[in-house]
């Protein structure tokens, strides 16, 4: 019988829990047996796992987080350290292990799979949705839609005053979650990490927005934006814009947390399964994806150190719109 390792790592992001849930499911009806690491990198240095059946993700599909803990694990960036995961893999005779988690994790997976000779397959989980490979990433749509309502509750307010607010939203390399929450949200201005905006572009758009007479505006913001997100920005502008009354609000993790949406339920169910078929069909080192609503396999190499691009259709829509 097969024996499959399972954990997550990196950033958590919602829908984790329903990934780890479709993968033990799959694998149990595979005849599959599955070992599950708490603390992703670091319990699997460790040796801090726990043999799972179907009974052990019960009542985890709707809920936030990851029940098997993440964690960040600079241990595992050494060779000697992926050698200690190596020596516990085999010694518990799991021949595969399913990584849920962003880039980096994916980065490390590759170097403990050519070093030692593991089968290792990603399912990409993150809410920056920054991973080549598949359209949506695990997480990503919760977290747009949790922007989406602090933005609306943002904008009762902002217009109660006529005031000009700066939300920051996360993304410290990418802008997927800045430029479809700034479109659903209405945003006047929408500045990305990948449309390098110089802040004197940035105050003659405002300038041009705020021109037309707009009662209240709003700026979405990505954390990784050259301006150097919110709070840096309205430094920038306080004394140009002194005649508005500027707020800032950072939403951080906020975007993070809470039970997964629908979309993001059915993603990582469909992609927890499509990892323990790659293994039953013999893949190694890929990441299973979702492009134009059917599996892709991309190789694990191919989905760190390159940059996925945003939507520019949507940028020069974001310009038109607002
Ligand atoms: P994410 O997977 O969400 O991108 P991180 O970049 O923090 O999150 O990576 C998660 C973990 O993956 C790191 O704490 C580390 O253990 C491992 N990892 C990341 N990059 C590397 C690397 N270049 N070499 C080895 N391990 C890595
Ligand atoms: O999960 C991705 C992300 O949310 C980035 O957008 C953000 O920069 C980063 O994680 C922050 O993570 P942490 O606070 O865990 O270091």
């Amino acid at each position: 019988m097969k024996t499959i390792g399972v954990l997550t790592s990196g950033g958590d992001s919602p829908g984790m829990n329903a990934a780890f849930r479709a993968v033990v499911r799959t694998a149990t009806a595979e005849n599959f047996e599955v070992v599950a690491f708490r603390h992703g990198y670091k319990g699997l240095i460790e040796g801090n796992f726990k043999k799972v059946g179907p009974a052990d993700v019960s009542n985890i599909i709707q809920r936030g987080g990851t029940v098997l803990k993440s964690a960040r694990c600079d241990e595992f960036r050494t060779p000697e350290g992926r050698a200690k995961a190596a020596e516990i893999l085999k010694d518990e005779g799991i021949e595969c292990l399913i990584v849920i988690g962003g880039d980096g994790s994916f980065q490390g997976g590759t170097l403990l799979a050519n070093e030692h000779d593991i089968s290792v397959i990603g399912i990409p989980a993150t809410i920056d949705n920054d991973l080549v490979g598949s359209d949506e990433t695990i997480g990503y749509d919760t977290a747009l839609n949790t922007a989406m309502d602090a933005i609306d509750k943002i904008r009762d307010t902002a217009d109660a005053h006529d005031r000009l607010f700066l939300v920051e939203v996360m993304g410290r390399d990418a802008g997927f979650i800045a430029l479809e929450t700034g479109i659903a949200g209405g945003a006047e201005l929408i500045l990305l990490p990948e449309s390098m905006t110089n802040i004197d572009e940035v105050r003659t758009s405002l300038n041009n927005v705020l021109k037309e007479q707009r009662r209240s505006s709003l700026v979405v913001v990505a954390e990784g934006d050259e301006t150097g997100g919110a709070l840096k920005l309205s430094e920038k502008l306080r004394d140009d814009f002194s005649k508005y009354e500027m707020r800032v609000c950072i939403l951080g993790h906020v975007q993070r947390g809470g039970g997964p949406t629908a979309r993001d339920r059915v993603l990582a169910s469909r992609l927890g399964f499509a990892a323990v078929n790659a293994i039953k069909d013999g893949h190694t080192k890929v990441m299973v994806g979702i492009v134009n609503n059917s599996i892709k396999l991309t190789p694990l190499k191919m989905t760190f150190g390159k940059k996925k691009d945003i939507n520019f259709e949507l940028v020069e829509l974001s310009k038109i719109l607002r």
